[in-house]
């Protein structure tokens, strides 16, 4: 179908609305097909060797032979047509990425957008807190983070609480034959749990939307960025609850926060608040909780658009001297955890808080 003289006109026109420069091959495609179209063939002497602006227009135009006006309006349109239509579709893909949805998973959520998979705690109603399940889910979550395509991978809990640790209903419903079986394989599983978090290769940020509890607050020392709402809190119950300290913190967290302040919270259960926590160097900043997922969220996409691959060795590089360490570390503390969840004082705090809850 022929272009009427309006359509090549209003081409011209709509040339002008194109936000990125086509570059130089498609600007001199666009010169020639309007001089063909409004002159005919090429008619001007050629320029000189030297004078290569002039040079190249001339060639292109002159590339174009005997191409009727006819044609030449057409295809400049179509030309131009096509050019404002590949841009809004950019511009579309630019305004809403696509986020990508994970499947397989009940008690997380998983997805990725923006070079980014977040991986979200999802039992708003129980606190996140981390059943068998949500265990096994999250260890699933970091082997395939660790293999996308992503720049980093973000951990953080739907709902008020960022998670309250383990699950006490683990340790319940259990005849008492089964009780070392329970604490083996409970140990089995922690020891893999922790370990993905020590192996884990590219840069793991941890966006602590509220109170943290117990294993949840331990891996934070394997996390290479902790951003924390004002709101969130750092509790690590151990010796109330009769057991000991998990996910490397017996040595990390002295080594974040110097052994004085780490006894407080790993031996006597100091609870800190967000600000404490920063001051003692386990997270990273604290953002009021108005405004944090916009402001953590817009500064995370602004990292995940670095070379994900110099990040990637970046973060083994600091992480590498310590990794047979945090291995030994790891294996050191489910070892004594599986003798404590077998010991009357973790028994008798478990049923204790049963207890309080059934009272109320
Ligand atoms: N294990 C098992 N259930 C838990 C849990 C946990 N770690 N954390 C929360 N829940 C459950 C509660 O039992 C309750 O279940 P229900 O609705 O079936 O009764 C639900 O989540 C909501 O918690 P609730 O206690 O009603 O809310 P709260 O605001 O009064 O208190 C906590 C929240 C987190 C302070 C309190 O639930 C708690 O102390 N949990 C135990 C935390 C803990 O010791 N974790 C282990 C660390 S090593």
């Amino acid at each position: 179908m022929q272009v009427s003289q309006e359509d090549f006109e209003k081409a011209q026109e709509q040339l002008k609305l194109l936000k990125k420069d086509p570059g130089n091959e498609t600007k001199l495609k666009l010169y020639a097909l309007f001089k063909q179209a409004t002159e005919g063939p090429c008619n001007s002497p050629k320029p000189g060797m030297l004078d290569f602006v002039k040079k190249a227009k001339w060639d292109a135009w002159n590339s174009l032979g005997n191409l009727s006006q006819d044609n030449a309006k057409q295809q400049y349109t179509e030309l131009v047509s096509s050019l404002l239509s590949a841009e809004s579709s950019d511009r579309k893909k630019d305004a809403s990425p696509e986020e990508s949805t994970h499947d397989g998973y009940e008690t997380i959520q998983v997805t990725t957008k923006n070079n980014i998979t977040k991986i979200m705690f999802n039992r708003p109603d129980k606190k996140n807190a981390i059943n068998h399940k949500m265990y096994r889910e999250i260890i699933k979550a970091l082997e395939e983070a660790g293999k996308d395509d992503s720049t980093i991978a973000v951990i953080t809990g739907n709902g008020d609480y960022y998670s309250s640790g383990n699950d006490l209903n683990n340790f319940t419903n259990v005849q008492p034959s089964e009780m070392e079986k329970m604490a083996k394989d409970g140990a089995v599983l922690l020891k893999e749990f922790v370990g993905h978090f020590i192996d884990f290769p590219k840069p793991l940020v941890a966006v602590v939307n509220g109170p943290a509890i117990g294993i949840c607050v331990t891996v934070l020392g394997l996390c290479d960025i902790v951003y924390a709402s004002d709101r969130a809190t750092f509790h690590s119950p151990f010796s109330q609850l009769g057991q000991s300290p998990e996910g490397c913190s017996s040595y990390l967290f002295p080594k974040i926060m110097g052994l004085a302040k780490a006894n407080e919270v790993l031996l006597f259960n100091k609870k800190l608040t967000a600000a404490e926590a920063c001051a003692q160097g386990l997270v990273t900043e604290v953002f009021p909780d108005r405004t944090f997922q916009k402001e953590v969220w817009a500064r995370l996409e602004a990292y995940a658009s670095l070379p994900k691959n110099s990040l990637a060795v970046s973060k083994q590089l600091l992480r590498s001297m310590e990794k047979e360490k945090l291995h030994a570390v790891n294996s050191k503390e489910c070892e004594v955890l599986k003798e404590r969840w077998l010991s009357d004082e973790c028994i008798n705090a478990i049923v204790s808080f049963f207890q309080k809850k059934s009272k109320l």
